[in-house]
């Protein structure tokens, strides 16, 4: 967990091509390219400052650069190697760039999703990406398709009803909600009940993440479904924080604001230019991009918050602390 040289870091430095590359940069002009006999790093003027070599210039301005890339990197590294996670709703948006960024720290990653080619595309991509084509609404479907899963370290419950809205609170139909509540609500329970139980038996511990919504904190018009479906989801991540807390694996929730994927790019066009709504009320004035959505996920996965359980993680720009951005 500290930021020192630790054997997993090193790995880390020499698993990223660039890594190596900078390392090279900053030894080989070193051992290599002087052909002049002076070894000299400069010489100092009578006026006292000391001129670099030409040469030595490079040399410098390499390392400099080389040790800060790998520093920054050290730094970046949440030590996640090595580590299994199941990503629900992996075959779009937030949840494929959050496989694919854990299949890069080195994590081996079970991607879950309703649609084939998307997966087929995702694990194209990246040989440390397992596939499972699974409809998360259907309670049985996805037992079946998770019995055999290895023990894993943890899972992202992400999928969820991103298209349009479930309508007025008086009209709302009892099968909209059924999509809202199954994919969210009750799958969210059926995989930690699924995986959780692996984990606790193995005893292994771990970190599970719902991604929920800053709508589970605020009404929205038309928005009954998915703002109750994502409220419910908050109060999973406080119960089996509870529950699952004695055998050390937590369990929280990243909460994004409005974020800019498929559905939401095709609800400005076609809808509504809700972006702006969203933008108006944020001190930072702008949506996240995905990966903004995924470094948290990464960090609530990850030992760095190794006592952080039973939260609500907002993320969105400042949005929820302020009543208003201006005058
Ligand atoms: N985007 C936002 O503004 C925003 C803001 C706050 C919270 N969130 C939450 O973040 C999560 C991801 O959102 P997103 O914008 O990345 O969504 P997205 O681009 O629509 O991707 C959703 C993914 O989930 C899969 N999925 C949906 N229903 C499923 C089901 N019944 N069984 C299996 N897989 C299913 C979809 O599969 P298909 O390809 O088959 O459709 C798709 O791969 C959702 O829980 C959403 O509520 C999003």
């Amino acid at each position: 967990m500290s930021h020192m040289l630790q054997p997993l870091n090193v790995c880390f430095i020499l698993y990223k091509p660039a890594n190596v590359f900078m390392l090279l940069l900053a030894i080989v002009p070193e051992t290599c390219l002087h052909v002049d006999n002076s070894r000299k790093w400069g010489h100092f003027h009578d006026s006292g400052h000391l001129q670099l070599h030409p040469l030595r210039r490079f040399d410098f301005i390499f390392a400099v650069f080389g040790f800060k890339v790998i520093v920054a990197n050290i730094n970046m590294s949440f030590n996640l190697a090595g580590k299994k996670f199941l990503v629900t709703g992996a075959g779009r948006g937030i949840g494929r760039v959050l496989s694919k960024t854990l299949s890069e720290h080195g994590c081996k990653v079970y991607a879950l999703s309703r649609t084939q080619e998307t997966l087929d595309t995702l694990a194209a991509e990246n040989s440390n990406i397992h596939t499972i084509q699974a409809d998360v609404r259907n309670w049985g479907e996805l037992r079946n398709k998770l019995d055999g899963i290895e023990v894993l370290d943890g899972l992202i419950n992400n999928a969820g009803v991103t298209e349009g809205l479930s309508g007025p609170a008086l009209d709302v139909s009892k099968a909209s909600l059924d999509k809202y509540f199954e994919t969210g609500f009750l799958a969210s329970i059926n995989t930690i009940q699924i995986i959780g139980k692996k984990m606790v038996d193995a005893k292994r511990s771990g970190s599970i993440v719902n991604v929920s919504s800053v709508l589970s904190l605020q009404s929205f018009p038309q928005n009954i479904g998915y703002n109750t479906n994502k409220a419910a989801l908050d109060m999973i991540t406080k119960q089996f924080a509870l529950e699952l807390g004695p055998h050390q694996i937590r369990v929280n929730s990243v909460n994004p604001t409005l974020v800019d994927t498929e559905p939401v790019q095709n609800f400005v066009k076609d809808v509504s230019p809700v972006d702006k709504l969203f933008i108006e009320k944020t001190p930072m004035a702008r949506i996240p991009e995905v990966n903004e959505i995924v470094y948290p996920i990464l960090y609530l996965l990850s030992d760095f918050s190794s006592m952080v359980s039973g939260t609500t993680h907002i993320v969105d720009g400042g949005m929820m602390s302020a009543f208003a951005t201006k005058l």
